[in-house]
């Protein structure tokens, strides 16, 4: 089976092709760089012995897509390439609504127009908005999204459910992803963001190898166990093992899904940071600081519709994630 991945070169995209490879996939991929590097493509074939067939280039060229979709004999397409900053976002509205939204109607106009109608999407706990209650499960309200990144997320959602109105003989899932953290095992791909990263692993990464002097806690005056936010964490390798169950449940079906991606575990922001201490033998310099604007006290999933549905359920630990983080950004220096 032939899966189309866009944003291929990214953290998520990256990770989920050496997972649908090893399981015997056959992978194209698209990806304009403009969040990655060239070089991944190497290092896949590195960790997986596999070349896959790439297009560099942009979802908002139609003819592009128009020349992929009728070169190659797509069964089922995943839609990774967005921006995705938070902070980035709030500052850049324009840019984040043409690349993260149009580009999408770019693709499912074009996947009508060959008759391909399998898509998983990758969306965002942050359409969740603040949410009323934890863990959070799928049908909890949707909305309130206090960032263009994630109300971006949300008006895809609500166009794949128009479009799924309009002809249910599409297969459409909607992942949520949680927060994605780690590297695969090997340290030849990871998390390498462009500059000093928003989030919060790869820059306690950054602290630890003295690249970056002293991380900054965002508040601890929450109401959580210890007072910094509490969020799902979820091993890379998890996340994309969780794109192979879904193609393998769902390809052959005609139905509308969204999944929670998550392990169901709550971890603050000081319990992350001790575990990454004690788990590779590092002192991670911090200090709190003033709470970020936009933050929320709490949120972590309930993964069970995924588990049941899709035969999916993490395995890896939150330990195994900061090794994992540690491993990479050091193999990387
Ligand atoms: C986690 C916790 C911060 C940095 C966002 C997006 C989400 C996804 C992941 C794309 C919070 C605290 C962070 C720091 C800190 N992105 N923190 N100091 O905000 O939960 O989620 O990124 O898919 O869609 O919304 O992740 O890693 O930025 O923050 O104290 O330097 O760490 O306050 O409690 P977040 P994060």
């Amino acid at each position: 089976m032939n899966v189309l991945i866009t944003g291929a070169t990214g953290y998520i995209g990256s990770h989920t092709i050496v997972s649908l490879l090893e399981n015997g996939y056959e992978v194209i991929g698209l990806d304009n760089f403009s969040n990655s590097k060239g070089n991944v493509l190497d290092k896949l074939e590195k960790i997986t012995g596999k070349k896959i067939k790439f297009y560099q280039g942009n979802m908002l060229n139609e003819d592009l897509l128009d020349k992929i979709f009728s070169e190659n004999k797509i069964d089922f397409v995943i839609d990774f390439a967005a921006y995705k900053s938070v902070g980035d976002s709030v500052s850049k509205p324009i840019e984040y609504y043409i690349n993260n939204v149009s580009s999408v109607l770019n693709l499912i106009k074009v996947m009508k127009k060959y008759n391909i109608k399998s898509l998983i999407f990758s969306s965002s706990a942050t359409v969740y908005g603040m949410p009323s209650k934890v863990p959070i499960i799928e049908t909890d309200k949707v909305g309130g999204t206090t960032n263009p990144y994630g109300t971006s997320k949300l008006f895809v959602e609500k166009i794949l459910d128009d479009l799924y109105k309009s002809d249910n003989t599409w297969n459409i899932c909607l992942f949520r992803y949680f927060n994605p953290v780690g590297a695969h095992p090997s340290g030849i791909i990871g998390e390498m963001p462009n500059g000093v990263p928003a989030n919060l692993m790869p820059y306690i990464s950054m602290v630890a190898t003295g690249k970056l002097p002293l991380l900054q806690i965002f508040g601890n005056d929450y109401d959580t166990i210890d007072g910094t936010g509490v969020r799902d964490y979820i091993h890379i390798m998890d996340l994309a093992d969780a794109h192979v169950c879904a193609i393998e449940k769902l390809h052959n079906k005609q139905e509308f899904n969204i999944y929670n991606l998550g392990t169901g575990k709550g971890t603050s922001v000081l319990e992350l940071v001790k575990t990454y201490e004690k788990v590779n033998k590092v002192k991670i310099n911090y200090k709190i600081a003033p709470r970020r604007t936009g933050d929320i006290a709490s949120c972590y999933a309930s993964a069970k519709k995924a588990e049941k549905e899709l035969g999916w359920k993490t395995k890896y630990t939150i330990e195994e994630m900061c090794k994992d983080a540690h491993n990479f950004i050091v193999k990387n220096d």
